[in-house]
C-alpha cells in the first residue's frame, strides 16, 4: 500500500513542556497550558506538535529519563490533560508526535530496579558487566554527559552502561524481550491516537558486539562502537514491520554524527525503516561537532550543510528542516545577530523555510528569543551543562568558563516562553521552576501580536506562503554563489514556478547579487524584511523571496 506521507505538507512546532506554559499555577509548564495555546500554535500555520517527553520521570535529564512509558507525569496534568490535548489537536486538524526514548530509561524505572536485583525477566534488560580483574572499567567509552559510560551498582555488584547521565542506564536492545517492550509502548500510544514518534538517539540502540574499546576520538569516545551499530537497521525494520506499518503514522529519528549517505540507509523511501532524520550538521556552523567546542560562525559551513542534504536526499528521501530545538542555544545568538535581532531572525527563518522538507519550529523561535545568560553557573539546571562547567577549562577564570556556558549550554534555550510583559513573562502565576530571561518586557508574544511587522507575524506569512506554493514542496533546489561569505542564495524550480531566496548574513550593507537566468523585472517580490527593497544593495540581514510563475 502506498504510504500517505502527509507529514510532507506540514509544519511542526516543538514543545519543551516544562517551559512552554503553566496552566495550573505550580510554576512548571504543563498540558493545561498547552491546551490554552493550541489556537496560538495553529495560528502560526503549524499543523503538528512534537512533545519532548511528558512521561513520569525523576527529571535527571528533564524527562529524557523515563520511569514509566505508559503514563503522563502528574506535574504535566496526567492522562486527563493529555487526552484533552490530543482531542484538541485532532479537532483542529493537527497531528501529535510523542518522544520515544528507548536507548535508555531512568534508573528509577521498575525494569532497572528489578534488573539490578536479577529478577527475571528483567535480569538482562540492561547492559551489565563485571569489573575487569585488574579493576578497570569494562571498556573505555565515555558517556555523552557525565564522564565515563560505566557506573558501579552496589545492589547487583556489576557495572551498567549509560551513554548519557548516570541516572540513564542503557537498555539492552539485543534482548528480544526489550524489543517487545518497545513495540508495546509504540502500540499503546498509537492505539490512543498519537500520530507518530520522534525517536531519541535511536541510532545508538545497537552496540558493537563484545563492547570493544574505541580508538581515541576527539569527543565521545565509544561513539564509533555504538552509533549506527550492527543490528540497527534490523531492529528498526522489526519495529516498522510489527507495529508502525499497521498504523497511519510517521517516525522521525534523531541521529548524531550522520551524513546524507548514511542517512539514506534509514530514510530512503524505497526501503528505509523510518521517515525523516534529525541531523546535526546544520547545527555545527559555529562549533566542531558539539556546541561545547565553539568556533566563529561560518556561513559557508551552514550553507554546505543545508545544500548537501537538499541535493543528496532529492527524489529519494525527505528532509526534516530545523534551526532550533531544546538541545542547542538560540539560533539568533549563534548564526544571526542580537543587535539585528528582528532582521536576522527573519533572514534565518527564510533561510530554511523554503527548502524542501518538513520544517520544525521550537517554542520561542517564532518571537526571536535569544540566549539566557545567568549570573552564576549554579543557576544552570541541565546535567550536561553542569558537568561541562565543572570539568572543562579548569585553568580559566570562572568568568571565562561561565561565558563559555552562555554560548554552549542547552539551558540558554530552555527558559520559559515569553508570552507578555507581565510578571514572569505571563508563563506562570506561581513561582517559575526556572529563570525567566530578563528581556521579556521587550521580547514577548503579546507585543509581537500587536505589531504587523514583528518576527512572529513574519513567521506566519512565511509559513502561509510556503504552504501555498507548489514549488516549495516539489521544486528542485539549487544553491547560488556558494563561496559568498555574506549571502545565502538558493532557488527552487518546477516547470511552472520558480522561487529565488536571498538571505544576507552580514551586519553591513552588501551588494545585491542575482544569479544569471533570474530576471527580477518579471518576478514578484513575495516576502521581504526591509521596506523599500533596493535593486543594488541589501541592508544588514536583509532577506527577499522572489517568485516567477
Ligand atoms: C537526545 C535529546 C536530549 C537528551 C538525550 C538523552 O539528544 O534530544 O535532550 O538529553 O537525547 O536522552
Amino acid at each position: 500500500m502506498e504510504r500517505k506521507r502527509w507529514y510532507k505538507d506540514m509544519v511542526f512546532y516543538q514543545i519543551w513542556p516544562r517551559s512552554f506554559k503553566d496552566g495550573d499555577g505550580d510554576g512548571m509548564g504543563d498540558l493545561w497550558g498547552v491546551l490554552e495555546k493550541l489556537d496560538y500554535i495553529k495560528s502560526l500555520g503549524c499543523d503538528g506538535i512534537w512533545f519532548s517527553p511528558i512521561y513520569p520521570s525523576p527529571g535527571a535529564d528533564c524527562g529524557y529519563d523515563i520511569a514509566d512509558y505508559m503514563d503522563i507525569a502528574p506535574e504535566f496534568g496526567g492522562m486527563e490533560a493529555f487526552r484533552k490535548v490530543l482531542d484538541g489537536v485532532h479537532a483542529r486538524g493537527m497531528k501529535l508526535l510523542m518522544d520515544l526514548v528507548v536507548n535508555h530509561t531512568s534508573d528509577e524505572h521498575e525494569w532497572f530496579q528489578k534488573s539490578r536485583q536479577r529478577i527475571d525477566p528483567y535480569t538482562d534488560y540492561y547492559i551489565w558487566r563485571p569489573a575487569k580483574p585488574n579493576g578497570k572499567l569494562p571498556n573505555n567509552w565515555d558517556s555523552n554527559f557525565e564522564g565515563k559510560a560505566w557506573t558501579w551498582d552496589e545492589v547487583r555488584g556489576e557495572y551498567y552502561l549509560h551513554l548519557f547521565a548516570v541516572k540513564q542506564p542503557d537498555l539492552n536492545m539485543d534482548n528480544p524481550l526489550v524489543r517487545e517492550e518497545v513495540k508495546k509502548i509504540l502500540r499503546f500510544w498509537l492505539d490512543m491516537g498519537v500520530d507518530g514518534f520522534r525517536e531519541d538517539v535511536i541510532t545508538y540502540i545497537s552496540k558493537a558486539e563484545g563492547l570493544p574499546n574505541d580508538r581515541i576520538f576527539p569527543i565521545y569516545k565509544g561513539m564509533r562502537k555504538y552509533n549506527h551499530g550492527p543490528h540497527i537497521h534490523e531492529y528498526l525494520a522489526e519495529f516498522k514491520r510489527d507495529v508502525l506499518d499497521h498504523y497511519d503514522c510517521f517516525t522521525l529519528a534523531e541521529a548524531p554524527l550522520v551524513w546524507p549517505k548514511r542517512a539514506l540507509k534509514y530514510i530512503d523511501e524505497k526501503d528505509g525503516q523510518i521517515d525523516m532524520m534529525i541531523q546535526f550538521q546544520c547545527q555545527t556552523a559555529d562549533c566542531l561537532f558539539t556546541d561545547y567546542l565553539p568556533t566563529k560562525f561560518h556561513l559557508r559551513k551552514m550553507k554546505k550543510a543545508f545544500s548537501d542534504w537538499q541535493y543528496k536526499l532529492d527524489g529519494r528521501a525527505w528532509n526534516m528542516l530545523y534551526l532550533e530545538n531544546h538541545d542547542h542555544p538560540r539560533i539568533i545568538s549563534r548564526y544571526g545577530s542580537e543587535q539585528y535581532r528582528e532582521e536576522s531572525g527573519k533572514s534565518l527563518a527564510v533561510s530554511y523555510l523554503f527548502q524542501q522538507g518538513t520544517p520544525f519550529l521550537y517554542q520561542g523561535q517564532e518571537i526571536g528569543m535569544i540566549n539566557w545568560r545567568p549570573e552564576s553557573a549554579d543557576m544552570y539546571e541541565d546535567v550536561q551543562t553542569r558537568y561541562n562547567y565543572e570539568h572543562s577549562n579548569l585553568k580559566k577564570s570562572p568568568e571565562v568558563r561561565l561565558r563559555k556556558m552562555w554560548r554552549s549550554s542547552r539551558d540558554s534555550a530552555r527558559t520559559p516562553v515569553q508570552w507578555d510583559d507581565s510578571e514572569n513573562a505571563g508563563f506562570t502565576t506561581g513561582k517559575p521552576w526556572f529563570h525567566v530571561n530578563e528581556n521579556y518586557r521587550e521580547i514577548n508574544v503579546a507585543a509581537q501580536e500587536r505589531d504587523p511587522d514583528s518576527l512572529l507575524n513574519f513567521y506566519r506569512s512565511a509559513i502561509a506562503l510556503r504552504k501555498s506554493l507548489d514549488v516549495v514542496r516539489h521544486g528542485s533546489y539549487r544553491e547560488h554563489f556558494h563561496s559568498s561569505k555574506k549571502l545565502y542564495v538558493y532557488s527552487r524550480s518546477t516547470d511552472r514556478q520558480k522561487l529565488l531566496v536571498i538571505c544576507s548574513f552580514t551586519d553591513r550593507e552588501t551588494k545585491m547579487k542575482v544569479p544569471s537566468g533570474f530576471d527580477l523585472a518579471n518576478a514578484k517580490l513575495i516576502l521581504q524584511n526591509c521596506k523599500d527593497a533596493d535593486s543594488s544593495t541589501l541592508k544588514p540581514y536583509e532577506t527577499r523571496v522572489y517568485l516567477w510563475e
